[in-house]
């Protein structure tokens, strides 16, 4: 099956069997990761260029990692060091790198709608690796592989995403893309930080965190976003932390064996201590090795539609 898109935007554009296809690729190349030889020629003679425009770790990192594993040309280009500090516009660098002969750019851009903006003007593809707040594809993909990796389906499995969700992208992909899985979604944090748009994706929205960790299969703790804050939305982080933290206690109301997961980086005592960070119940680290294996998936298909065209 190939892909309906040029491009990943969102999990809004993509559709449930597009989804599978991605998780199951993202089987085959964790096989191919965890091999003793992790080169394959799925990406031989192309180009991957990452283009970001804000903080990463292991998106890019995993981003750049996955088209070396499949044989990519990759080169990454933050905004310190680009002529984007000599006040050259979004479309005009992009378009730099896009007629370098480019075949897949990684953007990732502070305003919520910057990918979508510029895919239409780009003959190469463009995957969304965090626009502002609004998707975070990748990272809701590599969390729902996480999930099935551990439950083998996403139908009906009881999600409780939990913290700031105003400022998070991974908790609206997240939000989306399992709700076309069959998954069903609780959200939980302080009122001042759960937009509208949670209730009326179908996600029930919870009074308190103990209530949408209840009986639940996954918890998912959010970073507390201060660099998105313009004003305050709570009266202090250690009051935060006693309210909205993911203590032991709490994990206790979950499934006994429910997973614990968190995008990173993690704010430690604050989204949960680090007791329940390092619990064994954690999938924290997995969801890192398996953000590569996703990244490798998106990559590869998006190629093999581009092969097609
Ligand atoms: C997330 C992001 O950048 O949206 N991080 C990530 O990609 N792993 C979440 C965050 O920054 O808190």
């Amino acid at each position: 099956m190939k892909l309906r898109n040029k491009d990943l935007l969102g999990m809004k554009e993509l559709q449930a069997d597009e989804i599978e296809e991605i998780l199951k690729t993202a089987e085959m190349m964790k096989m191919v990761m965890k091999s003793g030889n992790k080169k394959t020629s799925h990406l031989q003679g192309k180009s991957v260029v990452t283009l970001f425009y804000e903080n990463s770790t292991r998106t890019r990192l995993s981003f750049e990692m996955a088209s070396k594993f499949m044989g990519a040309a990759s080169a990454n280009i933050s905004t310190s060091g680009s002529s984007v500090n000599k006040g050259e516009s979004l479309l005009d660098t992009a378009r730099t790198i896009d007629v370098m002969s480019t075949d897949i750019i990684v953007m990732r851009h502070n305003q919520s709608g910057a990918p979508h903006f510029i895919a239409p003007h780009m003959n190469a593809s463009v995957v969304n690796a965090g626009d502002g707040m609004n998707e975070h594809p990748t990272q809701a993909l590599l969390d729902m592989y996480t999930m099935k990796e551990k439950y083998g389906s996403l139908d009906g499995l009881e999600v409780a995403i939990c913290g700031d969700l105003y400022h998070s992208r991974v908790a609206r992909s997240n939000a989306i893309g399992l709700s076309k899985m069959g998954a069903k979604v609780r959200v939980a944090g302080p009122a001042t930080m759960i937009p509208h748009g949670f209730g009326k994706m179908g996600c029930t929205v919870c009074s308190s965190i103990a209530e949408a960790v209840e009986g639940a299969d996954v918890v998912m703790g959010l970073r507390l976003q201060l660099e998105r804050q313009s004003k305050s939305l709570f009266p202090s982080v250690p009051e935060y932390a006693r309210y909205y933290s993911i203590d032991q206690k709490t994990l206790l109301l979950a499934k006994p064996d429910a997973l614990v997961m968190h995008p990173g980086p993690c704010n430690h005592g604050v989204e949960m201590p680090t007791v329940v960070y390092d619990s064994p119940q954690s999938v924290i680290n997995e969801q890192v090795t398996n953000g590569v294996a996703v990244r490798m998936a998106v990559l590869y298909l998006l190629m093999a539609r581009r092969n097609q065209e």
